[in-house]
């Protein structure tokens, strides 16, 4: 298993840092065989596979249930889970959330928003603090780049310092400009992995969905590689085809 001092040496090295969300046992052994670094149960689960209208409808227990399907199917990479929304609300749900899913088996959990106390509690556990800044879905309504401007900038700068000083071994950076996640990479010792902020970070992530190609809605910022839509809909016609002419 990964641990997260190996990414300080990645990002040393100059060698990007690899992170995909995952939500199943089939998709974690793909994932784990090609070396990705950190596979990670996003709470896009909620929307991606659970079928919710929004990622704050999931419940920590439907983010257990995947974990651990997740979980069976790795061998190598480093664990990540959101913290989701519902078992957001103060330190102690937090922390409580964090420890099941500690036991769920993942290495570190996902904090969404500048909260520095959090990440000082985090560092005193056996689970790993990563925080995420720009555009958070859980937080901020409609995704919209983040830190346009100057002040807003220095702002993401200074507070991706405070959660790094707080104890975060890492920082998910989402929808923010390349020249500004950059800034930031540089400012930080923690590996920076960024979502639709260029290609200056540390490392990206991507969704699961998005990459192969299983959502009809192509984002500006997915790296989509096939259309895993298109191939799975050809194979069910085929399928029902067959059945009906009873081949
Ligand atoms: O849940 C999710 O998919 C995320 C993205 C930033 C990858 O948090």
């Amino acid at each position: 298993m990964k641990q997260v001092a190996q990414f300080r040496t990645l990002k040393q090295q100059g060698i990007g840092i690899s992170m995909l969300t995952c939500y199943d046992t089939p998709s974690a052994k793909i994932q784990d065989a090609c070396g990705i670094d950190v596979i990670f149960v996003g709470d896009s689960l909620a929307t991606n596979v659970l079928g919710y209208a929004h990622q704050n409808d999931l419940r920590l227990d439907e983010m257990r249930h995947h974990v651990r399907a997740v979980a069976r199917g790795i061998e190598r990479a480093y664990l990540l889970a959101d913290i989701p929304y519902s078992a957001s609300h103060d330190l102690p749900t937090i922390l409580d959330a964090a420890e099941l899913l500690r036991q769920d088996g993942v290495n570190g959990v996902k904090v969404e928003g500048f909260k520095p106390e959090v990440f000082t509690a985090l560092a005193k556990t056996e689970v790993d603090g990563w925080a995420h800044l720009g555009f958070t879905p859980q937080l901020i309504e409609k995704p919209a780049m983040q830190a346009k401007d100057s002040d807003t900038a220095d702002q993401l700068v200074a507070e991706s310092q405070a959660l790094e000083a707080a104890g975060a071994v890492g920082l998910i950076l989402e929808l923010v400009p390349a020249a500004v996640a950059q800034r930031v990479s540089q400012a930080l010792k923690i590996p920076v992995i960024g979502i639709g902020a260029g290609l200056l970070c540390d490392g990206q992530v991507q969704v699961w969905h998005d990459l192969i190609g299983l959502e009809t809605h192509v984002y500006k910022h997915a790296f989509r590689q096939s259309d895993a839509h298109a191939a799975q809909t050809a194979a069910v016609q085929a399928y029902r085809e067959l059945v009906a002419k009873r081949k």
